[in-house]
């Protein structure tokens, strides 16, 4: 079926050429995979349902002046995206001890942290993403000092927004991890948010319950992924079965009204 040229593929996506130079059709995969894919499964219906969520939020995101690659969603699975030159840096931001940072620095997970700190791992399969600096970064040409401050600028920024978008579904983020990209347009470069934000790469837990609404589910063999993908994309309001089926949403009941008619 897929005659199109296909440019890269990763372990949750694939990117094919797009329609137009300087696009690309990023196609979500059911694969997940974790611990550098030692570990896999195929979940049917994850990738339409991060192909539904992380629109969501790159759109939101662009409302609010955050620039992304995203342009447009063309189907269950895929999305059209502009083509950037992806920076080899995963930037993680961390509002609450988990995972990694709790294992490093001995912390009970769920201890909230002093301050939203952000962290830098440099894209390496072979090296199994090292944790790196900012010096790294600069050092070796990873990305230029003025690309890094936008890049956590904007990370912040991403952070600050969806820490109060997941408020608003009763969910805590604990933390995530975003990729950035150059973006030329003419001669210029702006740096854009790519990749995808969906509960693969972030940590989202139930306000009052702490249930794990996210990829912690398959790593640390909870089971109910989909489920809990599910109920995330309920709560935004992107599930598309939420939608009453059709001659199930409000009925107008005639009411009665002084002069006889219905209101
Ligand atoms: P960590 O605690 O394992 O370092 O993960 C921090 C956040 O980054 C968490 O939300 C999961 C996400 N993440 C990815 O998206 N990809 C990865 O390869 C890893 C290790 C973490």
């Amino acid at each position: 079926m897929n005659r199109r040229r296909r440019i890269y593929e990763g372990k949750a996506k694939v990117l094919y050429e797009g329609p137009e130079p300087g696009t690309l059709i990023q196609h979500f995969k059911d694969d997940a995979t974790a611990f550098n894919a030692k570990k896999h499964a195929i979940i049917e219906g994850k990738g339409a349902l991060n192909n539904r969520i992380s629109e969501f939020i790159f759109v939101r995101l662009g409302e609010i002046g955050v620039p992304t690659h995203f342009i447009k969603r063309l189907n269950m699975r895929e999305q059209l995206i502009r083509e950037v030159e992806i920076i080899p840096i995963e930037v993680v931001m961390r509002n609450v001890a988990a995972g990694s940072l709790s294992t490093r620095l001995g912390l009970e997970e769920g201890t909230p942290l002093p301050r939203s700190i952000i962290e830098f791992y440099y894209k390496s399969d072979a090296l199994n993403d090292p944790m790196v600096s900012e010096e790294h970064i600069t050092a070796f040409g990873w990305a230029a000092p003025a690309e890094l401050d936008e890049i956590m600028q904007l990370a912040l920024r991403v952070n600050d927004f969806l820490v109060g978008l997941f408020l608003g579904i009763g969910v805590r983020l604990v933390d995530f991890k975003v990729e950035f990209g150059r973006l030329w347009e003419n001669e210029q470069m702006r740096i854009v948010l790519a990749d995808e934000i969906s509960p693969d790469c972030c940590r989202l837990w139930d306000i009052s319950t702490a249930d794990k609404l996210d990829k912690d589910r398959f790593r640390r063999d909870l089971g109910g992924l989909l489920e809990a993908y599910q109920e995330i994309a309920r709560r935004l309001g992107v599930l598309p079965e939420s939608r009453p089926p059709k001659g199930m949403g409000p009925v107008l009941v005639a009411s009665n009204s002084p002069n006889g008619k219905p209101n």
